[in-house]
C-alpha cells in the first residue's frame, strides 16, 4: 500500500508551501538588510558611544633609528613576582619595563590622558599634595587633562601645571554620605566620557584624591582596560577577598570565582572600555539601591565583579597603589602612588 494517501499528500503540500514561504521571507529579509546597510550603519554608530578619532589610529610600537637602550633579555628578569596573568595580561612591576624605551615609543602617539579626581567636603585638603606630586611624577612629558569635581571651587589650590598638563574644575553638589560621594563617581564619569571626552582624550584614569605620588606613573600603565591590585590583598587566597558575598546584590561574586582583589582608588583604560565599565557599575549600583542593598565596599565591590567577567588587559602591581601605613614588603621595590593616612572619622561627612 502506498504511503501517499490523499490526507498525507495534502499535508506534504502544505509543508512544502510553508517551507517555501519561510525561505522567501528570510531571503527578502536578507536582501533588505544588505541593501539598507549603508544608510543603516551610520545611524547605529551615531547612537552608540563614539570612539575618539585618536583611538581609530593604529598605534604601532615604533622606535627611532639610533635610539639606545639596554638590551632586553629573555632569560634574566624578575623572578620573585608574577608579571603575567593567566589570560596573558601584563602585570606591571618595577623591572618589567624600560621607562626610557617605552616613553620613546609612546612619544610618537600624541596621546592625551584624561584623569578624574573628586574632592568634596573636607577632601579638598588632599588636593595640594595630590596635584603637586602628580606634576612631579604622573605622565611627565605627555598630555594630561585633569578633571576635578568639587563642591568648593574656591578651595582648589593654585598648583603650577607642567607642560601640556591642564586642570579643569567642575562643580558638583555636596552629599551627606561619603559612600554616596564615592559611588556617585561612576555616573559622573560615565556622563563626562559621553558628553565631553570622546574626541579629547585617548585614555582615562580615575583616581582617589586622598593619595600622593612618590614615583613614576607613566605610559607603562596604558592599556585598553587597566585594574590596580589592592595593597592589602595581593597575597591572599581568593576566598578571603572582601568581595560582595550576598546573592541579593548585583556585586555578588560566588565562592571559588575571581582572580585578584582590585582597588577602586585607581582604574583606567581606553575611553570606550572605561565608559562601558562605569555605565555597567552605575546600572548595578542603581539596581542595588532600588533593592535597598549596598555592597560591602560600595563601587569597589561592583568594580571587582566587573573585572571578574571583563578581564583587564593590563594589571598594575601594588606599586601603583600602596598605603602610607602599609609595612614594606620585599616585592614592592618602589612605591609610586599611595593612599595617605587619614582620620576617616574626622574627614568624612558621616561615619
Ligand atoms: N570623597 C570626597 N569627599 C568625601 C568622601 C569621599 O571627595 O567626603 C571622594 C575622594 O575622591 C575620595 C573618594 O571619594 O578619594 C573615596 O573615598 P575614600 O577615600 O574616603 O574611601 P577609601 O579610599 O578610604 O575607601
Ligand atoms: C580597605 C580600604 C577600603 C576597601 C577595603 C576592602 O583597606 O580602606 O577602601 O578597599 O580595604 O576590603
Ligand atoms: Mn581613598
Amino acid at each position: 500500500m502506498s504511503l501517499w494517501t490523499p490526507g498525507i499528500m495534502a499535508h506534504h503540500k502544505n509543508l512544502v508551501f510553508m517551507t517555501l514561504l519561510v525561505f522567501g521571507m528570510v531571503l527578502s529579509g536578507l536582501i533588505y538588510i544588505s541593501t539598507n546597510q549603508n544608510s543603516c550603519g551610520p545611524q547605529i554608530i551615531e547612537q552608540v558611544f563614539r570612539m575618539p578619532e585618536e583611538k581609530l589610529r593604529n598605534f604601532g610600537l615604533r622606535s627611532s633609528p639610533g635610539f639606545m637602550y639596554n638590551q632586553p633579555s629573555v632569560l634574566v628578569g624578575r623572578t620573585d613576582v608574577v608579571s603575567m596573568t593567566p589570560w596573558l595580561a601584563p602585570i606591571i612591576w618595577e623591572g618589567t619595563f624600560d621607562p626610557k624605551l617605552i616613553d620613546s615609543i609612546h612619544k610618537h602617539h600624541n596621546l592625551t590622558i584624561a584623569t578624574t579626581l573628586f574632592a568634596l567636603g573636607k577632601y579638598t585638603r588632599f588636593l595640594k599634595d595630590f596635584l603637586e606630586s602628580a606634576e612631579e611624577h604622573y605622565f611627565v612629558g605627555f598630555q594630561v587633562h585633569y578633571y576635578l569635581f568639587t563642591d568648593q571651587p574656591e578651595a582648589v589650590p593654585e598648583v603650577k601645571m607642567g607642560e601640556n598638563h591642564h586642570l579643569t574644575v567642575r562643580i558638583v553638589p555636596s552629599m551627606d554620605r561619603w559612600q554616596d560621594i564615592s559611588m556617585g563617581r561612576m555616573e559622573i564619569l560615565e556622563t563626562l566620557m559621553e558628553n565631553e571626552l570622546a574626541n579629547k582624550a585617548d585614555y582615562i584614569f580615575c583616581l582617589d584624591v586622598d593619595t600622593k605620588f612618590y614615583g613614576r606613573w607613566g605610559v607603562e600603565t596604558l592599556g585598553r582596560l587597566v585594574g590596580v591590585l589592592h595593597p592589602w590583598f595581593f597575597d591572599y587566597p581568593r576566598d578571603q577577598f572582601t568581595y560582595e558575598r550576598r546573592q541579593e546584590s548585583q556585586a555578588f561574586i560566588p565562592a571559588g570565582e575571581g582572580d585578584y582583589y582590585y582597588t577602586a582608588a585607581a582604574f583606567g583604560g581606553s575611553l570606550a572600555d572605561v565608559h562601558h565599565l562605569t555605565k555597567t557599575c552605575r546600572k548595578q549600583l542603581n539596581i542595588d539601591a532600588a533593592n535597598s542593598i549596598e555592597a560591602i565596599w560600595h563601587e569597589e565591590s561592583h568594580l571587582n565583579k566587573y573585572f571578574v567577567y571583563n578581564k583587564p588587559s593590563k594589571v598594575l602591581s601594588p606599586e601603583y597603589l600602596w598605603r602610607d601605613i602599609n609595612i614594606s614588603v620585599g616585592q614592592v621595590k618602589i612605591i609610586r602612588f599611595s593612599h595617605v593616612a587619614k582620620n576617616n572619622a574626622e574627614v568624612r561627612p558621616n561615619v
